[in-house]
């Protein structure tokens, strides 16, 4: 979000997803932003997540379930989206978790799937000119963290980006 100019302090945030990855995202967002949303098919884990947030954060958080009607609703009030969600992943790479009638130019969306790079939702949010951001940069930033403590000594994010590209792009990676 960072390196792509974000201004999260000032963001209200939609984060579809609280599975692992999705809890890991909004502990960092809940920090950083202006605000979270976050919706989940299943209801109790966006609800818990919610709970877990505000005991630490006291700002404006919620957890609802997922439905069109809840993503028409918020992602109206938001600034950035999030896809932490599976929908879009290979094999299933024609789906996308939110209708691309409901995309604006004014949003940032960042799908944290990284195969395919380029998700259905992300070609939709560059065809109506919203900043995409795609899960290969998280990839990288978590890859490298773990480098740095594992070894101690500082990671090439800019080899390893490529590396990771490269294998995406061929197709090695299911
Ligand atoms: N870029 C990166 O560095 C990075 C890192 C980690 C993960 N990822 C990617 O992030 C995605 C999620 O990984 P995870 O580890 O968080 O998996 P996970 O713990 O299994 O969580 C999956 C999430 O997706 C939701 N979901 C799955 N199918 C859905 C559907 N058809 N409709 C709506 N929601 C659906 C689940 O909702 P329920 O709770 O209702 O089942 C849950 O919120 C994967 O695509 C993974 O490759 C990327």
């Amino acid at each position: 979000m960072q390196e792509n100019g974000v201004d999260l302090a000032s963001s209200i945030v939609l984060l579809l997803g609280a599975g692992g990855a999705g809890r890991s995202i909004a502990l960092s967002i809940a920090e950083q932003a202006r605000g979270l949303v976050i919706l989940n098919r299943d209801y109790e884990k966006a609800r818990r997540l919610e709970l877990d947030l505000k005991k630490k954060f006291p700002k404006n958080i919620i957890g609802k379930p997922l439905s069109s009607d809840s993503i028409k609703k918020y992602l109206k009030e938001s600034d950035v989206l999030i896809n932490s969600t599976n929908v879009g992943m290979e094999p299933n790479q024609n789906q996308s978790i939110i209708d691309s009638s409901l995309l604006t130019s004014n949003l940032t969306v960042m799908d944290i799937v990284y195969n395919p790079v380029e998700t259905k939702l992300l070609i939709s949010a560059k065809e109506v000119g919203s900043k995409v951001i795609n899960g290969v940069d998280m990839l990288i930033h978590q890859g490298a963290s773990s480098f740095e403590l594992w070894t101690g000594k500082k990671a090439p994010i800019e080899v390893m980006k490529q590396a990771a590209l490269k294998q995406l792009s061929s197709g090695a990676v299911n």
